[in-house]
């Protein structure tokens, strides 16, 4: 499973690529006024960081605002040439879907967001979407089961043999990105902390603590170790 980071902050893409298992970013709107900057000039910086990591199989969803699919194409045509990697992330809308269609002639990435039901990740797959992005917490948030949709997703591409990769986005706690790699999901989009937690557990913290209590134990009795 390919895991994300869905960010705009460049010192959170720093510190995930040291670990060595950043797969790529998405940025929103609401992410990119979150930071009050300009968003090429920090995807720019992203790309770079990714490329000083060595990596070359990276992924950066940049998001378009126009709402028809002529200017939707225009902000794409934009976007390719920020540099590597880039994936144009279009709303599920009609207009949306026949950028999508186009840009999927022109061999471009896209990412369809904003997805919410079984039949739009339907659509996205059709239109020939290279990422679809389902929001699960935003459907918890209203009562209803994200996990469900991403379920009813993976068996709508299996049953069709669709190539578009599940994006699992919008996600709330670490347990959420176990369960969309049970479901078969090909990534996981999370804020910085849920990525920090993936690492954590209690028991090994306490288990570390008790190794290395009983190392220098050992220590104190024979002497350091050669
Ligand atoms: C995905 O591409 C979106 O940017 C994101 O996951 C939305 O998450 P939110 O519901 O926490 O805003």
């Amino acid at each position: 499973m390919k895991l994300f980071l869905d960010t705009a902050n460049i010192d959170e893409v720093r510190k995930a690529l040291e670990t060595g298992l950043l797969d790529g970013l998405t940025t929103n709107p609401s992410l990119i006024a979150r930071e009050g900057k300009d968003l090429t000039t920090e995807v720019k910086k992203m790309i770079e960081l990714f490329e000083r990591a060595g990596r070359s199989d990276y992924s950066i969803s940049m998001e378009v605002v126009s709402q028809d699919t002529a200017g939707m194409l225009k902000e794409a045509a934009v976007y390719s040439k920020v540099g590597k990697g880039i994936v144009v992330k279009i709303p599920m809308t009609a207009p949306g879907m026949a950028a999508v269609k186009v840009l999927t002639a022109k061999k471009m990435k896209t990412n369809v967001t904003l997805v919410f039901s079984a039949n739009q990740a339907l659509l996205a797959a059709k239109a020939g979407a290279t990422y679809v992005s389902p929001f699960i917490g935003r459907i918890d948030d209203i009562g209803m089961n994200g996990m469900e949709l991403l379920e009813e997703i993976r068996t709508i591409y299996e049953n069709y043999g669709y190539k578009t990769e599940i994006l699992a986005a919008s996600i709330r706690s670490p347990r959420q990105v176990a369960q969309a790699a049970m479901i078969g999901c090909d990534i996981a989009t999370l804020p910085y902390k849920i990525f920090e937690q993936l690492f954590q557990h209690p028991l090994t913290d306490n288990g570390l603590k008790k190794f290395l209590e009983d190392w220098d134990g050992l220590k104190k009795k024979i002497g350091d170790h050669k």
